[in-house]
């Protein structure tokens, strides 16, 4: 694994150069504020009558609308949603300088296609590995979040530099750049959203909550049980690796984990998480998100609505009030 750090980047590709961050959401926000904080000129390009402009300027943000901030930048970063990158592109390739730099957090939008840069342009990828709200608290506290990057198009021989220059100036380089592709990056990542952290933990914490319940165990027990300890295991994960988190709980918890954690992720769950890579490498999921964003998202209004009047949320809400 090729790591860089501050110390192994040259910050002189963004001198004098002025960075469009495009969205001031989850990471435009932490991006724009953190690229600010480091000296670099920033513009954030929003759409007629945002929300944001009010937000982005208290923030000491220079605003602008998305065809002003593109035309006047060096570099510009989609940092809209991944669903709407194909119509935003469309929208601001006539006011992209020729030989820009156009950089994305997420590899989705080139490796599905929906983005066919123009040839001209450089094209880099700079994925921060987590939210922009910890990306900016980290970079707050001195420190930074390991990021991924990746090269798609170099027009410029440039490109390179400037992506690690990027990430450099937005805090990442504090802990580290890896060395990627936009197709590692978005296969990875949608994988994990829908196998692992995102989809299968949260699904394996409500099937063994329900399975409490209908065993005759209360509701606040089974919550505290199934969902209450994520926090610590998640901690211990983190500071120690897994085989480190077993050494910390008691044998007893240990010999369960170790007989009872295959039992239930078995070969038929791998076999599954094969299938889900799959078809994320056929762009099936790519596509999915594209309708549901051309329907106006019946799906997700439909699941968070759904999932808001479980018993398990209600019991999450009434343990929340007395705990105060
Ligand atoms: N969420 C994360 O922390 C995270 C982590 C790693 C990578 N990423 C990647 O970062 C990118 C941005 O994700 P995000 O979660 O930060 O997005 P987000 O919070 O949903 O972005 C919201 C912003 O996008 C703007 N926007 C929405 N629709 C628009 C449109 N049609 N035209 C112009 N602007 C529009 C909104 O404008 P208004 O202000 O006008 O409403 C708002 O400023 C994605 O590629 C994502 O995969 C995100």
């Amino acid at each position: 694994m090729n790591l860089l750090k501050d110390a192994d980047i040259d910050p002189g590709p963004l001198a004098g150069k002025r960075v469009a961050i495009l969205g001031y959401g989850n990471q435009g926000r932490a991006q724009a504020q953190n690229l600010h904080d480091s000296g670099i000129d920033v513009v954030v390009g929003l759409r007629g009558g945002s929300g944001s402009t009010n937000e982005a300027e208290t923030a000491g943000l220079t605003t602008a609308l998305i065809e002003h901030a593109v035309g006047s930048a060096d570099i510009v970063m989609m940092l809209a949603p991944d669903e709407i990158h194909a119509a935003l592109y469309s929208e601001i390739e006539p006011y992209l300088q020729h030989g820009a730099a156009l950089g994305f957090s997420h590899g989705l939008s080139v490796r599905f296609g929906f983005v066919e840069p123009r040839a001209d342009l450089d094209v880099f990828l700079l994925a921060p590995k987590g939210p922009g709200t910890a990306l900016r608290s980290l970079y707050r506290e001195g420190k930074g979040m390991i990021a991924l990057w990746a090269v798609h198009q170099d027009q410029s021989g440039q490109a390179r530099e400037i992506a690690l220059a990027y990430g450099r100036a937005i805090g990442c380089a504090r802990a580290g750049l890896i060395g990627s592709t936009f197709a590692e990056e978005a296969e990875a990542d949608l994988f994990n959203e829908q196998a692992v952290v995102w989809g299968g933990v949260p699904e394996l914490l409500i099937a063994g909550f329900e399975t409490l319940v209908a065993g005759g165990i209360s509701p606040e027990v089974a919550l505290l049980e199934c969902v209450g300890e994520l926090s610590l295991i998640a901690e211990l994960i983190e500071a120690r690796g897994i085989a480190g988190m077993r050494e910390a709980i008691s044998n007893t918890a240990e010999l369960g984990a170790t007989l009872g954690g295959r039992r239930i992720v078995d070969d038929g769950v791998r076999a599954r998480m094969a299938e889900v890579l799959a078809e994320v490498r056929a762009g099936q999921f790519a596509q999915e998100l594209s309708r549901e964003e051309a329907s106006g998202y019946p799906r997700l209004e439909r699941a968070r609505s759904d999932a808001r009047s479980t018993l398990l949320e209600q019991t999450f809400e009434r343990l929340r009030e007395i705990e105060g």
